[in-house]
């Protein structure tokens, strides 16, 4: 009875057992499968973080114009242009370039820094899960040559602290005006495309439009300073100098009407060679 009853138990855990590791093999199987579907497409759609042939951006040269009044839709936004030169590693037919939120205001363009013909841009598409904007080129970028891409856009002056942002505040329990406010740029996607930079520092080169009246810093010395009128609204320009070499987002510009912020300044290179 014993030996039967210690059979019937060893049959249990027998089927158990085998039943135990069929379901494992399965999920195992499904997960792999499932992993295996994810990386193929992670590859083949514009998903993944850093492709291969990612371009190695040397530098950015950006103009920005944030304005402290609303639109007539009640938008607070500024408008920029930036030029990114870029080496490309591998041959591409397409390039990837983050951009947060930010709508180009013109069609871009791309030209080589050899004088020669570049590959055209045929599409441009926005894929804003992944904050990519996607540029279908009509051949492809050659391996080792350096590109300058040019794009010109429009972005919304955030209050939620990410990007170019806006705040308000109150001195003497005085709430200031938008127009005094402070602006500070800390996430750089936000405020013109940049590339993934895995193994780059680029240089920054930034040029800042403003109300007249207020103050702007940087990481970069200003180095000139001017009142002009652009688009028929009177501005001040402030041009910075290069900054050194940095990930862009140790980037950082404030506007503000006088209160003493700086951010951290880098030191320039004296010298910089595109590789
Ligand atoms: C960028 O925009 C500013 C202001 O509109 C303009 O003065 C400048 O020429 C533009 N830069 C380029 C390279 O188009
Ligand atoms: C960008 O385009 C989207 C879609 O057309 C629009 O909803 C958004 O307000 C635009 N942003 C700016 C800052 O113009
Ligand atoms: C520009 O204009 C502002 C206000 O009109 C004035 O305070 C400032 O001194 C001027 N700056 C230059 C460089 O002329």
């Amino acid at each position: 009875m014993a030996k039967c009853h210690f059979s019937a138990m060893c049959i249990i855990c027998t089927v158990v057992s085998i039943v135990s590791v069929s379901i494992l093999v399965g999920l195992w199987t499904y997960q792999f499968l499932s992993f295996a579907d994810q990386t193929r497409s992670r590859t083949e759609a514009p998903d993944s973080r850093c492709l291969p042939e990612c371009p190695l951006p040397v530098s950015y040269d950006v103009t920005l114009w944030p304005r402290l009044k609303p639109t007539n839709e009640g938008l607070y936004i500024f408008t920029g242009n930036s030029t990114v030169v870029f080496k490309c590693v591998k041959e591409t037919d397409l390039i990837l370039i983050h951009a947060n939120k930010l709508n180009l205001t013109a069609d871009a363009t791309l030209s080589a820094l050899n004088g020669s013909p570049a590959p055209s841009i045929t599409s441009t598409q926005t894929i804003s899960k992944t904050q990519y904007l996607v540029f279908h080129l009509s051949e492809k970028l050659k391996a080792g040559e350096w590109y300058k891409l040019h794009t010109e856009f429009v972005g919304e002056l955030a209050d939620d602290l990410r990007g170019f942002y806006r705040s308000e505040y109150e001195v003497n329990g005085v709430k200031q005006i938008v127009a005094t406010s402070q602006i500070r740029l800390t996430h750089t996607c936000g405020i013109f495309p940049c590339f993934d930079e895995p193994k780059t520092k680029p240089v920054f080169h930034i040029t800042l439009l403003q109300e007249r009246g207020t103050v702007t810093s940087s990481n970069a010395e200003e180095i000139e300073k001017l009142n002009t009128s652009v688009d028929g609204t009177d501005v001040t320009m402030s041009r910075f100098e290069w900054t050194g070499m940095m990930s862009s987002d140790q980037l950082t510009l404030i506007i503000t009407d006088g209160t003493n912020v700086q951010p951290t300044k880098t030191k320039r290179k004296r010298k910089f060679t595109p590789m």
